[in-house]
């Protein structure tokens, strides 16, 4: 919806945890703008939705839905690592964040980053990190995130 107002006096936002019925408000579409993200029959994203439920607090994905229209336009995902180390710490890793194409710029992803680093906060975690590419190191550091060292990858497939 494009009416010229910021998208939140433009419309309701709802700031939540993923919700089994939001593969219907375009959930899979939106992790599709992310990267590869193939088609995900009902019941493979049933069985996945329960598994990482199963985790509780120690994975949660936060949703933003747009409840004018019915739309997922923002997502974001945190897992909590148990350690060993610094007194058996632990320590949130952000993954997945995405904002609707049409709904950049106002804030949502802000507003993603916000809920996740919450809730690392609120489980005990004493930092929170994640990996980016270099046009969106300003995003985070806006989102109170400094860079720290550098990223290594093996891919499998
Ligand atoms: C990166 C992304 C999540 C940002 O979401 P967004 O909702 O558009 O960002 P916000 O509106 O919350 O921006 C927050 C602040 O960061 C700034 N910002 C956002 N993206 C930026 C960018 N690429 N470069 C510089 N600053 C940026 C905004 O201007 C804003 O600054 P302000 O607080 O001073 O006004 C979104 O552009 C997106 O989904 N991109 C495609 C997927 C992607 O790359 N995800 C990240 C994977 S690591």
């Amino acid at each position: 919806m494009q009416t010229g107002l910021p998208l939140n006096e433009a419309c309701n936002l709802q700031v939540r945890k993923l919700e089994i019925s939001d593969k219907s408000k375009g959930f899979v579409e939106l992790l599709q703008q992310l990267t590869v993200c193939n088609t995900i029959s009902d019941e493979d994203f049933q069985m996945r939705f329960q598994e990482l439920s199963s985790l509780g607090d120690d994975h949660v994905i936060c949703v933003i839905e747009d409840t004018s229209c019915g739309k997922i336009v923002a997502t974001g995902s945190v897992f909590i690592e148990k350690k060993f180390l610094r007194n058996c710490s632990k320590v949130g890793h952000i993954e997945d964040v995405v904002v609707d194409r049409d709904s950049r710029g106002m804030r949502l992803g802000k507003r993603v980053l916000s809920f996740l680093t919450d809730h690392a906060r609120s489980v005990g975690c004493y930092k929170v990190i994640l990996d980016c590419s270099n046009e969106n190191k300003a995003f985070y550091e806006k989102c109170g995130f400094k860079r720290k060292e550098i990223q290594m990858v093996k891919y499998f497939i």
